[in-house]
């Protein structure tokens, strides 16, 4: 991996994205977090008076905690349960955590977040994973990391209003250039970016992910040759590094995680939104479709997101589809409420852009708690409403006895183990 220089100190943007809970508040979701843990995991009772004590001092004493390594893995899988934009969170219980903690130097990040990718690709079996750096503790803010993805594609723009590649990544580009990233001397509308890593001082450092490590996929259609001639792709593995990870109180602004795809994100989404590939026309004549029809915008959407689930298929890839993601979700739901648990869903992210009615999910009442743990972009968009939530256990009060009988008796087969 090629290093770049430093770039110029700057102000943080991350200060500004960060929640700030009260003493009150942070206390209060580090304390239902530590009881989450001991209940979830049928941990003993003296334990978690003891852990309580320890977490309620180090808060006293310095304004934050440590969690120890299965509570931090425990805490990435619940803030994905937790979050109500996924559709994908059946599996939330297989995801694969790296304790990253005592990594703090933007090199060093660099180099795991390419093992990271390595190992998340898994020779196209995808796995979902998260690597967890060091979280903000005190004043002091650890590095974090500028792209919004791991792999991003460069998006040109001539300042007249001509745009080459994905219009979403204008800015990481220029600044990707300012800092001296050399494009590829024939640009193309696939161009992948460096990755932009701010250290804790705030500077800018830049690696070039090297030749090989990014698996992408060719998109073409299984019937009509014609989309071949559009040279799209697109790469396999979504890592988002533009989250903040909160657990119990306790910030973690570098966690960067991924999934796999479902097919609509690439082709209704990343290729037609407007305001990104925006391919609806030429795509449209690349498959042959009438623009005439009043419908031709369905049947590109359709033949596109075929294309896309064929081409993953075709190379061994990992992908799922929204039909399949929705019945998921809705086993996920089910399973939620059978563990006394109601699920949180925003109904405008889980609704697939296509075929919605088609889908069960469309049909299914859905509220968000903004129930911590969870994951946030930013404290003036997302994360100022989040916090404990004590609705999301308030099923009924049978099933309330019940897990609370079914705790008792954990603990009391534990402690005769
Ligand atoms: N929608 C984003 C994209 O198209 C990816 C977000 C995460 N998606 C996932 N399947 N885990 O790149």
């Amino acid at each position: 991996m090629r290093a770049f220089g430093s770039g110029r100190l700057s102000s943080d943007p991350l200060r500004r994205r960060l929640r700030r809970p009260s003493p009150h508040q942070r206390r209060e979701e580090a304390v239902a977090f530590i009881k989450r843990f001991h209940e979830e995991m049928a941990l003993p009772d003296e334990a978690l008076v003891t852990r309580l004590r320890d977490v309620r001092r180090d808060l006293s004493r310095h304004g934050f905690y440590r969690h120890t390594p299965d509570e931090l893995a425990f805490g990435a899988r619940i803030a994905w349960r937790n979050h109500a934009n996924c559709i994908g969170r059946l599996h939330w219980k297989a995801l694969e955590v790296f304790d990253c903690r005592s990594i703090r130097n933007a090199d060093d990040i660099a180099v795991q977040l390419l093992q990271h990718l390595r190992s998340a690709d898994a020779n196209g079996r995808i796995r979902s994973q998260i690597s967890i750096f060091a979280p903000v503790e005190g004043d002091d803010t650890p590095p974090w990391i500028e792209s919004a993805q791991l792999v991003r594609y460069a998006g040109y723009s001539d300042g007249q209003g001509g745009l080459q590649g994905d219009p979403a990544n204008v800015e990481l580009t220029r600044t990707a250039m300012q800092m001296g990233w050399v494009p590829p001397v024939s640009r193309s509308d696939f161009d992948i970016l460096p990755l932009i890593i701010r250290d804790k001082e705030g500077r800018r450092n830049l690696y070039e992910l090297p030749d090989g490590s990014v698996r992408e996929v060719d998109i073409t259609h299984p019937s009509i040759a014609g989309l071949a001639d559009l040279k799209l792709k697109w790469y396999a593995v979504p890592v988002v590094c533009d989250m903040i990870l909160t657990i119990g109180g306790i910030d973690y602004p570098c966690a960067p995680f991924n999934g796999y795809y479902m097919g609509t994100e690439i082709a209704s989404r990343n290729l037609l939104d407007l305001p990104r590939y925006n391919l609806m026309d030429r795509a449209a004549d690349a498959l042959a479709v009438n623009r005439a029809d009043p419908l031709y915008k369905d049947r590109v959407s359709t033949e596109l997101n075929h294309a896309v689930l064929c081409s993953f298929a075709r190379d061994n890839v990992t992908i799922t589809d929204h039909h399949q993601e929705s019945d998921h979700f809705i086993q996920f739901i089910h399973r939620e409420k059978a563990a006394g648990r109601m699920p949180s869903a925003n109904w405008s992210w889980i609704v697939p852009p296509e075929a919605s009615a088609t889908c069960p999910v469309f049909h299914q009442p859905m509220q968000d708690y903004h129930d911590v743990p969870n994951f946030y972009r930013s404290s003036a968009s997302d994360g100022a409403m989040l916090g404990v939530s004590y609705a999301t256990e308030d099923l009924n009060r049978f099933q309330r006895r019940f897990q609370r009988v079914r705790r008792r008796f954990r603990s009391w087969v534990r402690s005769k183990s």
